[in-house]
């Protein structure tokens, strides 16, 4: 990850306004952000670990572990938990296996929370693997698990 860092300052400079950036970009590149390359990270922006620790820890979409195959993120967002969102997000983690957080032992899937997928009039919402769902129910629950088992 040594070499993909310098590569990536070399390309896109070194401040420590490229934090976020190379965050994703390293995200991109291995999958998550293991602990390992907080230090490497520090190191190329000039930054304490404490710094890169921080902003990796307080974003959501910064993964520490790695995802499962696949990837169901339920809406915690506020409409979407007016609309259910707790019944359906306890519905999820009984059918698919795995807590919120998560990534089910087998590695199959992650379920994790998301904040707001910009379709809060037709909630509650998912995406699965990158695909937006709208209108979750448990029907669309038992959808979602047998693709994932699939
Ligand atoms: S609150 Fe869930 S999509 Fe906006």
């Amino acid at each position: 990850m040594d070499e993909f860092i310098e590569g990536w300052t070399a390309r896109h400079g070194a401040t420590r306004d490229q934090l976020l950036p190379l965050l994703h970009a390293v995200q991109e590149e291995a999958g998550y952000v293991q602990d390992a390359v907080v230090p490497l990270i520090a190191r190329a922006l000039n930054l304490s670990r404490a710094d890169v620790h921080g902003v990796v820890t307080f974003y959501h979409d910064f993964r520490r572990t790695p995802a499962g195959r696949h990837v169901v993120k339920l809406c915690r967002a506020e409409s979407c938990q007016a609309r259910g969102g707790a019944a359906i997000e306890a519905a999820a983690a009984q059918r698919l296996g795995v807590a919120m957080g998560e990534t089910r032992g087998d590695g199959a899937v992650s379920l994790e929370p998301v904040y707001c997928l910009g379709l809060c009039a037709v909630g509650p919402n998912a995406l699965v693997d990158g695909r937006p769902m709208a209108r979750i129910d448990t029907a669309a629950l038992d959808r979602i698990a047998a693709e994932v088992a699939a």
